[in-house]
């Protein structure tokens, strides 16, 4: 085969892969990642066309709202929701080509002629659309909505929080792919590793630590991820604000420390490397799934002094510990660029349903360690919605003997207008290059 029938091939072979990933995700019955992962395993496919699907169906979902309000202008009458779900899943894939890859109408038209021929006509309509002109007709909210690929929840409660210029920036960004982090496992190496993985052919790590001991990756993460030290865990990747949060804690050698909702265990690996391994860390995981797979791979990172327990955290599992970790469960809304996926699965009903679970830990925790002063309790979500940071602080502040410390470490104070906003700290992806988070710290009172 010469090289372009090589390339020409390829890209069918990622279109077709691609157009499966998409129907599959449309069944509704699993994540993104897991459908990727299983057709992964499932097909022989070389890595090269592996990534080429990853991307591009990464993409069509991190930009969904967008490519469907093409799709709408350009079925007409064939309402999009009238088209089998096959046909929309190919005309995303041929809208996001034409629109943000610049593949020629041509070229598009002629593959939708051998896979579907009935999107050729909806395809030149779209090709015609003028998204300038269609937006200006909308209200400024479901411009945005539409423009930055968000749901409109989100954009409202971005826009009521940070402002309009400060939304474009966070939800442009949201649209980026994120910047990665590596970090010494000083568990099982020194930070000397960093220098020879700097040294590894493709790898180019900032030479100064951005925060202590964490490095941005400026180029390389592919070579890393197949490097010996990251297989053999010497090296891991966590983000920025995962690893900052942690630090929050501040667990010294010798300490009691309960890191409550622990799986996978990043932010556990970490608090026992900060504790010198030394002291007591114990380590809780309510989903039996997620527990056991961090539990083996604790071993794996270093951490076989760590107690790990099955338990509901909410429950007061865990006595007399002088500083508790709540990393708690959320909708992930501050990892969109790693996992735009996460954008479209918010809903009220979610949101409630997390909220009521985070708000049971946090009581749970304060009551049980009500009688404990001097305790400090880190809560922490990955998430840019203030229901899961200043809202659930404020409902719980007054109602407990218990103060909010400050963490001057942090920058950026939390969305005003609570009780707690000068306390708290958040992070964001436009103005930290990390994942979107919110930390509070808290102290039990005398
Ligand atoms: C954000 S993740 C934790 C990430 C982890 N700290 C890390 O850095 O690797 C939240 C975890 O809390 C667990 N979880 C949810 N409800 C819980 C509860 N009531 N008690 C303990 N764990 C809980 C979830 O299953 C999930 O694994």
């Amino acid at each position: 085969m010469t090289s372009d029938n090589v390339r020409l091939a390829h890209e069918k072979s990622i279109r077709e892969g691609t157009l499966k990933v998409l129907n599959r995700l449309e069944a509704g019955r699993q994540s993104l990642r897991s459908i990727l992962r299983d057709y992964r395993a499932e097909n022989a496919i070389i890595t090269t066309i592996f990534a080429g699907i990853e991307f591009l169906s990464i993409s069509i979902i991190r930009f969904r709202n967008t490519i469907d309000f093409y799709l709408s202008r350009g079925s007409g009458p064939l309402n999009k929701k009238k088209l089998p779900s096959s046909t929309r899943n190919l005309l995303r894939i041929a809208i996001y080509q034409f629109y943000w890859t610049n593949v020629p109408l041509s070229v598009i038209i002629d593959y939708l002629s051998q896979l579907d021929r009935q999107c050729i006509p909806i395809m030149k309509r779209i090709g015609q659309v003028d998204i300038g002109k269609a937006l200006a007709r909308l209200s400024n909210e479901e411009r945005l909505s539409i423009d930055l690929s968000h749901p409109t929840f989100l954009v409202r409660t971005m826009l009521d929080n940070l402002g309009e210029n400060e939304t474009i920036e966070l939800l442009a960004d949201n649209n980026n792919v994120p910047s990665s982090y590596i970090r010494p496992n000083l568990l099982l190496s020194t930070p000397e590793i960093i220098e020879e993985m700097n040294e590894i052919d493709g790898i180019d790590l900032e030479s100064n630590p951005v925060e202590k001991g964490i490095f941005r990756i400026l180029t390389g993460l592919s070579q890393i991820v197949k490097s010996v030290p990251f297989a053999s865990n010497k090296v891991l990747i966590q983000d920025k604000a995962s690893y900052l949060t942690a630090r929050v804690l501040d667990p010294k050698p010798g300490e009691f420390v309960w890191d409550a909702c622990a799986a996978p265990g990043m932010k556990t690996q970490l608090l026992w490397e900060l504790m010198k391994q030394e002291g007591r860390l114990v380590a809780t995981e309510i989903n039996p799934a997620r527990y056991q797979v961090a539990k083996d791979r604790s071993k794996d990172l270093g951490l076989e002094d760590v107690e790990w327990r099955l338990e509901d955290a909410s429950k007061n599992p865990v006595e007399n510990a002088d500083k508790i970790l709540i990393d708690a469960p959320c909708t992930s809304t501050g990892m969109v660029r790693s996992h735009p996926s996460y954008k479209w699965r918010l809903n009220k009903k979610s949101l409630f349903s997390i909220m009521t679970i985070q708000n049971k830990i946090l009581e749970g925790v304060l009551s049980a360690y009500s009688r404990s002063p001097g305790t400090e309790i880190v809560y922490a979500t990955c998430s840019i919605l203030p229901h899961e940071g200043e809202s659930q602080i404020d409902s719980v502040i007054d109602r407990y003997n218990v103060e909010l410390v400050d963490i001057p470490e942090l920058d950026r104070a939390g969305y005003t207008d609570f009780a707690c906003s000068k306390k708290v700290r958040r992070l964001f992806p436009h103005t930290h290059r990390t994942d979107g988070f919110f930390v509070a710290k808290m102290r039990i009172m005398p």
